[in-house]
């Protein structure tokens, strides 16, 4: 009569063990993070001001997704007061991680004290900011510096073949957003390479705010005044090359040919132009971060020490390999 009860017992606990540890499994997230919970990262994009934005956009919602991280995405719509009013509200709401891509460099210390007070880890992806480096655990994004250099060694080792020649070579400069990374490291590096080429001159210099309509409004008036002047055009990134290019064409002239075209970011619209014969190089600004980021901050949520600096590995495209290349991209 007992061993019947035995076996019954048995067969209770073993229930037990096995939808004990069916339990755990399903609590464990992609993250591996086995509390339970979800990671919650809250995230300060820019805006929405450039088709390269867009695609880093996309990126980290998409490998948030992917990755089972609960992503709460404010858009900056490129001004820092709603950058910092959307972090200090990822700290009331106690988030796990604070990501942000910082419109301007500076300004960022009262807010970053905030978070560091409320031990909420930031990490900052794209573009860098000029504070106390303790207020971030990580950096990912490309160097801007490096990206202005290639774009003027790509010139000066290109120009005479594409009939830029004499001692005054006219170049219309069109700067990012005034005091974002980009802007000011795509300049330093320009204009470091051109310090040894001092044929080469930067005439006009304004910013178009890394937007089409602001690049092609500064074109037509870098136009009205120089039209004759301007044998270049170095954009900080591909949609004011794209707006410009408008510009020029309004102007009567052919862009790419009277006015050769340098530009930074290599989206889509800029191979589309190369492929046009109106653009003439691109250099590569990769926008695909969301699965550095993500990688980021499981790590983070499971006490690794992050890299201070992760650099994104970026090449360039000058217009005569754009036909082949397009198929290939994925912004
Ligand atoms: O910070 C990256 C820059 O911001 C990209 O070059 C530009 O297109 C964007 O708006």
């Amino acid at each position: 009569m007992k061993k019947p009860k035995i076996i019954i017992s048995l067969i209770l606990v073993m229930g037990i063990l096995f939808s004990l540890a069916a339990c755990q499994s399903s609590n464990t997230t992609k993250s591996g993070d086995t509390s339970g919970k979800k990671i919650v990262l809250g995230f300060a994009q820019v805006g929405a001001e450039s088709e390269w934005r867009t695609a880093n956009t996309k990126s980290i919602k998409e490998s948030a997704e992917k990755e089972g991280i609960k992503l709460q995405f404010v858009d900056g719509q490129q001004k820092q007061e709603n950058q910092i009013k959307a972090i200090r509200s990822f700290i009331a709401q106690k988030v796990d991680v604070i990501a942000f891509s910082p419109v301007v460099e500076t300004g960022w210390d009262t807010v970053m004290k905030e978070a560091k007070a409320a031990k909420i880890p930031v990490i900052l992806t794209d573009r860098a900011i000029k504070a106390d480096p303790s207020y971030y655990k990580s950096f990912i994004g490309s160097d801007f510096v490096e990206e202005g250099r290639k774009a003027a060694k790509w010139l000066v080792e290109n120009g005479e073949k594409l009939g830029l020649k004499g001692d005054n070579i006219g170049i219309a400069e069109l700067e990012g957003t005034v005091g974002s990374a980009p802007a000011v490291d795509r300049k330093k590096g320009f204009t470091e390479v051109l310090k040894s080429h001092p044929e080469y001159k930067v005439i006009k210099s304004q910013t178009g705010d890394f937007t089409r309509s602001k690049g092609k409004e500064v074109m037509e008036s870098f136009l009205k005044s120089d039209k004759d002047k301007i044998k270049v055009l170095f954009a900080h990134n591909d949609d004011m090359a794209i707006g410009a290019i408008q510009a020029i064409e309004e102007a009567g002239l052919k862009p790419g040919k009277d006015i050769v075209v340098v530009s930074i970011d290599a989206v889509k619209g800029a191979f589309e132009a190369m492929i046009a014969g109106k653009m003439n190089c691109t250099v590569e600004c990769n926008p695909l971060l969301g699965p550095q980021l993500m990688e980021a901050v499981k790590d983070i949520a499971s006490g690794k020490t992050l890299e201070k600096r992760i650099v994104t590995k970026e090449t360039i495209f000058p217009a005569d390999v754009a036909k082949n290349e397009i198929a290939n991209r994925k912004y």
